[in-house]
């Protein structure tokens, strides 16, 4: 006895490190505090784009190391190279920019570490967690009876929300090769990729042809499903998105509900890129119908500005949800309780989850709702501003964007098209100082505009105009 005492004592006297003092902990608050602060204050006058490679081995030696100095290597190996997503300069694939009081949010999460899975756990953090999906309830008409999650991402969202439609429909065994499922091309691959995961890689998917603008067109969904229908097929789903990846459209959502409904089949709604527009009195319009989806996708860390880490899906069908993912086991008998509300391990394959709502939660209280709208306004008239810029320059852009994703190509006569708008690309990311990506559309290789930074301001688009500028004036043309 007297030896174990005596090592109980030895272990305490090191592990003693992993709780630092309050003047420890204070002056490591306040050294994290000034690289931040420091980083936000330099953030718009640096490139949104530095290439390059990772000099330091990153390996852990298993020895202990100053705090500064691990900050030190963070800024100059992970914070200032790749793509700056934080800055405002950061206009491709879908951005978001990451408000700081998210990352205040998150700090309290860690420090007070929530377990936010279970209502038994952390009462508080999981009606936080419900009063977001509540929110995003009203916001998209769906019932109260609704139930979601916030998930990681956009696509791990998704999965939930097709995992549910699976066991609604039974999609298994031998059913799965005859049933189908109607989308675009244009769905992001995080849809495919989670038919793969959850066992449905062998349905049939019908990539509906779309219009001359991307969009879905309702017609040829419903004669497919009446042709799938008389051949013996079993439809259960049609995808529709708001807010393509590649460029921006929002698919009719209401006339494709339409036929979901009347055909009996399962709607689901992509809307993790554009969701948040429907606050926007301009582009509302665009998403009525959302509220006939059997499960809907937004993700916060897109449209409403957020750090990275949080997408949310909506499923009307709560036993739906709960089929694969509720589970008891007996190690969990003391979280059992009358009334309670939904907790998030029910409707999500997370069990131990970050406590997600409150990076949601706190910005919205903090600064209510109105600064979020006036930054998705601004994002669309800065759309609208860069085309304009770009055409003036010569460039031909793509049809007007629904939202605030679009994309443009320059109409070189000496050169081959595709060839010459790569090189200005390769041109633009040596440049850096902000950075597009670009898409492949009927094999037309085309740059691609996508504002959704609230840091994004004129002044960007200003910058964007003078790189692309530099670019050509390095590339040269007729
Ligand atoms: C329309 C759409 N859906 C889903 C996703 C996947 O989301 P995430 O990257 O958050 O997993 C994206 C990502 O850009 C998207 O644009």
């Amino acid at each position: 006895m007297q030896n174990l005492i005596t090592r109980l004592k030895e272990l305490a006297k090191v592990s003693a490190a992993l709780e630092p003092s309050a003047e420890e902990r204070s002056s490591q608050q306040t050294e994290v505090m000034d690289f931040a602060n420091g980083f936000l204050n330099r953030l718009m006058e640096n490139p949104a784009y530095v290439k390059g490679n990772i000099q330091h081995d990153f390996s852990i030696d298993n020895n202990a190391k100053p705090l500064g100095k691990l900050i030190d290597l963070y800024r100059t190996e992970v914070a200032d190279k790749g793509i700056m997503a934080a800055s405002g300069g950061h206009l491709g694939y879908i951005p978001g920019g990451g408000i700081p009081a998210s990352g205040l949010a998150d700090y309290m999460v860690a420090i007070t570490n929530e377990y936010a899975g279970v209502h038994f756990a952390s009462p508080g953090a999981v009606a936080i967690e419900n009063a977001v999906i509540d929110w995003l309830k009203d916001i998209f008409g769906f019932p109260e009876s609704a139930v979601g999650n916030l998930a990681s991402g956009g696509s791990i969202a998704n999965l939930i929300a097709l995992t549910s439609a699976r066991d609604k429909f039974g999609i298994k065994n031998e059913k799965i090769q005859k049933s189908v499922i109607y989308l675009s091309a244009h769905v992001h691959h995080c849809i495919k990729k989670a038919l793969r995961i959850i066992g449905l890689e062998d349905v049939q998917i019908r990539e509906i042809e779309l219009d001359n603008e991307y969009r879905l067109q309702p017609e040829l969904i419903a004669r497919q499903i009446k042709q799938d229908k008389a051949a013996g097929l079993n439809p259960f789903m049609v995808i529709a998105s708001a807010g393509t990846t590649d460029t921006g459209v929002v698919d009719p959502l209401k006339t494709i509900g339409a036929i979901a409904q009347e055909e009996g089949l399962w709607y689901h709604i992509d809307a993790a890129y554009g969701g948040f527009f429907i606050l926007v009195e301009q582009t509302r319009a665009l998403f009525e119908g959302i509220e006939m989806a059997d499960s809907l996708v937004i993700d916060p860390h897109k449209g409403l500005f957020l750090p990275y880490g949080v997408g949310a899906v909506l499923v009307k069908d709560k036993e739906a949800v709960m089929h694969s993912h509720h589970y008891f086991a007996n190690y969990m008998q003391d979280i059992l309780g009358e009334n309670q509300p939904i907790n998030p391990a029910d409707v999500s394959p997370e069990l131990t989850k970050h406590f997600r709502g409150l990076r949601v939660w706190l910005p919205l209280q903090l600064y209510g709702l109105e600064p979020f709208k006036a930054c998705l306004e601004e994002k669309l008239l800065l759309t609208s501003y860069f085309r304009h810029k770009l055409i003036e320059l010569g460039f031909e852009v793509g049809p007007e964007p629904d939202l605030s994703v679009s994309y443009f190509w320059y109409p070189s006569k000496s050169r081959d098209v595709n060839e010459y708008n790569r090189q200005l690309l390769d041109l633009i990311h040596q440049d850096g100082d902000i950075f597009l990506s670009s898409t492949q559309l009927d094999g037309k290789f085309v740059i691609r505009i996508a504002i959704l930074v609230f840091r994004t301001k004129k002044d960007s688009i200003d910058r964007a105009i003078r790189m692309i500028q530099r670019a050509q004036d390095k590339l040269g043309d007729e």
